[in-house]
């Protein structure tokens, strides 16, 4: 049911209160409103907030101070229970005064009256006429008026006036149907009624106004002009309610987060078509028919479209499917079905751009260049599809941008990181509120052409749940059997992906579903050694953060010496990534200094600025300086982030021969160390050591470095090598890493992450790796290049493994 505005304190709502109240017996007084009764010619005033009360018409009051009360008790003694109920001017805090009281009010009769607990008086008030209070007699107890009653004026059997009233009902009635804040019984209530002014004040006490609105309509006795006012105020309201509706209905509530554009953008356009700016329908679909046929659709496509565009013809605008297809007809026109970009043919230059973005990375640079000489031969070969994989910050995804640049194609990238919905790869079906097609479809469309190079990042991180599964979608974009017809859901048409250079890359190869793996070319970016580093910062990252940072022509110096330091000092990757970032840190102290303390001249950063622009030492560089002491030994990791060394530190002290293992180690870690002391012990008398001080000494092994995942069986012959140095007193061999998984026997056994541990102890300066011998296998398989200046051992025992872990000799 529709509520009605509530009243003021003193005037509220009576509905209701019947239940509640103690009803005080008020007689029925003389009939129905008929013939304007005589009034007397003083009335007690009751001054009214925020509402005005219109003659002929029954209202609630609520009364609930001293004075009014007061007033109220001596109305009702009087025989005809009459009163004025006036609007008070402004804003009035306490009782008002005569002054503060609007001087025409209405004469009303109290009905009913309802006495409650709290000793408050719910009224239902009876018009009966204006009156136009002409002085103040009194204002103790309560104000008291003489009062004139006032007559309409105006021939109210006109013909305008009648027809001014007949329209007034009808619009009247509609304003009732479209608004939530009007009961429905009002449109019964204004057509019964047949008196013009009655029918005015009616539908003036209905009127979404001010007190001061109202109180004109009720100053107005002309009632030709009253009714031309209340009609105008009622179309105005319409309006208002019309506008808002329209926007209400047409703008559908469920957002999602990819809906929201969509939603915003039906706002808009409702409020241009509000505001008339937007073109007609007529114009639209005319304009929308010619890109049809501008865009060079296929045919299925065109005949989709053109079927579209017929239904939205013959659509009212304000139907909310009209937003629907019109948005759909946009994507239509706007895709490349036919645009291409005219590939950059020439090997040679290509290499040179591809040289220019990025230093070394040979392998992928052959690759691209082998497929743009095949190009240049055979026009419409199928893209390959590539696979870049390899740890965080190796440049897969600026290759990416660079073969673009290289093939003079448009470049697009979307990444499919935590994508677990199938939606988000093949769009949405069009009855989905906001449906939008999917990314592929979107990457299209920005890229204006149908051959980009498109980069799908992160394939390793597609997610599935419930949704579907997006790879099953990626299936088909990658397929190259397939993606001449793909099919976004949104489109419902097939769209020829086949001309797209399809590059995706990934941090690891195996969380890539097998059938996904199988449709692309596998390349490996496998990380960078030192000096290459060393290389990429001074060609690209160097130059490229000092302009940046708006030091570029600052003189600033950063000499090779210094850019190995931060190299081995500040960052520990595989990638470039963290190097860049301190560079660029490096890059805006200076400009700070060069603001703060207008340095000038070259601006030369050596190793031992370092510490004060950068911080502290973040990684602990030197293999040498800690093998410098007996117990330590370098064993390797397999990280996701490509590999890394890992010290193994003992030291040996007095005891009862426990064995304790600190930092974080797994069970399996765990045993290794145990089995290492074990094997030790048992073949002590080899190293010229006494058994009888296992028994009498504790000793505790320890791995650092809190990043590295530390379990597994591979640290093996790191402990054993760490064990035996610190009972032996041998140092460690500096530059020598190791792993291999150790059985009591004595026998070293291979391990896994071969290529990430060898590449990584290359990365750290380590000149030898011991290996297990049934690894040699998997180091075939890394590049020889890669391995270039190391020296890798392979053993099958743990004795063949201390002598070159261990300096000096048994
Ligand atoms: N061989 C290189 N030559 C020049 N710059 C490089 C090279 N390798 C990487 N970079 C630079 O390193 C930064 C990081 O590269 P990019 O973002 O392509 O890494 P990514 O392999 O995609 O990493 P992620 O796996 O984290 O996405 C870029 O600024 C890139 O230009
Ligand atoms: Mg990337």
């Amino acid at each position: 049911m529709k509520e009605r505005e509530p009243m003021s304190e003193e005037t509220k709502e009576i509905r209701g209160a019947v239940t509640s109240g103690t009803e005080i017996a008020v007689e029925s007084g003389g009939g129905e409103e008929t013939a304007a009764p005589a009034l007397p010619d003083a009335l007690p005033v009751l001054p009214l907030k925020n509402t005005v009360l219109f003659p002929h018409l029954l209202s609630p009051l609520l009364v609930n101070t001293d004075r009014s009360r007061k007033l109220i008790d001596e109305v009702l003694r009087s025989p005809q229970r009459l009163l004025v109920c006036a609007a008070v001017r402004g804003e009035v805090e306490t009782s008002p005064r005569p002054d503060e009281v609007h001087r025409v009010g209405t004469v009303m009769r109290i009905a009913k009256m309802l006495k409650f607990p709290d000793d408050s008086y719910r009224l239902l008030v009876q018009g009966v006429a204006r009156a136009k209070i002409e002085d103040f007699i009194a204002e103790e107890p309560f104000l008291i008026g003489r009062v004139r009653r006032l007559e309409d004026v105006g021939d109210i059997e006109s013909v305008e006036v009648t027809a001014l009233a007949r329209n007034l009902v009808q619009q009247f009635v509609a304003l009732v149907s479209s608004s939530a804040r009007l009961s429905d019984e009002l449109q019964v209530l204004a057509q019964g009624v047949e008196d013009p002014s009655k029918l005015a004040d009616l539908v003036a006490s209905h009127l979404d106004l001010d007190v001061a609105g109202k109180q004109e309509l009720l100053e107005e006795l002309d009632v030709r002009s009253r009714l031309e006012r209340v009609l105008a105020e009622v179309s105005r309201e319409q309006d208002a309610h019309k506008v808002e509706s329209e926007i209400r209905e047409k703008v559908q509530t469920d957002i999602g987060r990819t809906q929201r554009d969509y939603m915003l953008r039906q706002q808009l356009e409702t409020i241009r078509q509000e505001l008339g700016e937007s073109e007609d329908a007529e114009t639209e679909v005319e304009r929308l028919r010619e890109r049809i046929e501008a865009a060079g659709m296929p045919e299925e496509a065109h005949a989709q479209a053109t079927r579209e565009l017929e239904r939205l013809a013959q659509m009212p605008t304000a139907a909310a499917e009209h937003g629907v297809i019109r948005t759909y007809l946009e994507w239509m026109v706007e895709l490349p079905w036919q645009n291409a970009s005219e590939d950059r043919l020439d090997p040679e230059e290509a290499r040179r751009i591809l040289d220019e973005d990025h230093y070394g990375l040979d392998k992928v640079k052959d690759r691209i260049v082998e497929y743009i000489a095949v190009l240049s031969l055979k026009r419409d070969l199928k893209g390959p599809i590539l696979c870049f994989v390899g740890p965080p910050g190796t440049g897969k995804t600026s290759l990416g941008r660079s073969i673009a640049r290289a093939l003079g194609r448009e470049f697009q990238r979307i990444s499919l990181g935590g994508v677990r919905d199938e939606a988000e790869i093949r769009g949405h079906r069009r009855t989905y509120v906001g449906a939008l097609p999917g990314r592929i479809v979107q990457g299209l469309r920005r890229a204006r052409t149908r051959n980009p190079v498109f980069v799908l990042d992160e394939v390793d991180k597609v997610g599935t749940d419930f949704r579907g599964d997006p790879s099953s979608a990626l299936l088909e974009v990658l397929d190259p059997e397939q993606n001449s017809t793909f099919s976004d859901h949104y489109l419902e048409v097939p769209f020829d992906l086949s001309q797209v250079l399809f590059i995706a890359t990934a941090n690891l190869i195996h969380p890539v579903p097998a059938a996904l793996r199988d449709r692309m070319e596998v390349i490996e970016l496998p990380g960078y050694t030192a000096e290459e580093k060393l290389e990429i910062a001074k060609r690209f990252l160097v130059p490229r953060q000092l302009q940046q940072n708006g030091v570029a022509n600052a003189g600033v110096e950063l000499p090779d010496e210094t850019l190995r330091a931060v190299i081995a000092s500040y960052t520990r990757e595989a990638g470039v990534r963290n190097l860049e970032r301190e560079i660029g840190a490096l890059a805006r102290k200076v400009a700070r200094r060069i603001a703060e303390e207008s340095a000038s001249g070259p601006q030369r950063i050596e190793p031992a600025d370092l510490a004060k622009l950068l911080g502290p030492v973040k990684f602990e560089p030197e293999v040498a300086e800690r093998t410098g002491q007996p117990g330590v030994a370098v064993g390797l990791a397999w990280t996701p982030a490509g590999g890394d060394i890992l010290f193994v530190e003992s030291t040996r002290m007095p005891g009862k021969g426990e064995l304790k293992l600190t930092g974080s180690l797994g069970d399996v870690m765990r045993e290794s160390a145990e089995a290492a002391r074990s094997w030790l012990r048992g073949h002590a008398s080899d190293y010229g050591l006494d058994p009888e001080a296992f028994r009498t000494s504790d000793l505790h092994l320890h791995v650092p470095a809190g990043g590295v995942p530390k379990d597994g069986p591979s640290a093996g012959i790191a402990m054993v090598s760490s064990l035996a140095s610190i009972m032996t007193g041998r140092l460690g061999r500096p530059d020598v890493a190791m792993t291999g998984e150790i059985t009591l026997r004595g026998r070293v056994l291979p391990v896994g992450g071969i290529k990430e541990k060898v590449l990584a102890a290359k990365r750290a300066g380590i000149e030898r790796v011991v290996l297990p011998a049934r690894n040699r296998k998997d180091v075939e398989e890394v590049e020889a290049g890669l391995l270039e200046g190391l020296d890798l051992q392979y053993v099958g025992t743990i004795d063949e493994a201390l002598q070159h872990t261990l300096q000096g000799d048994a």
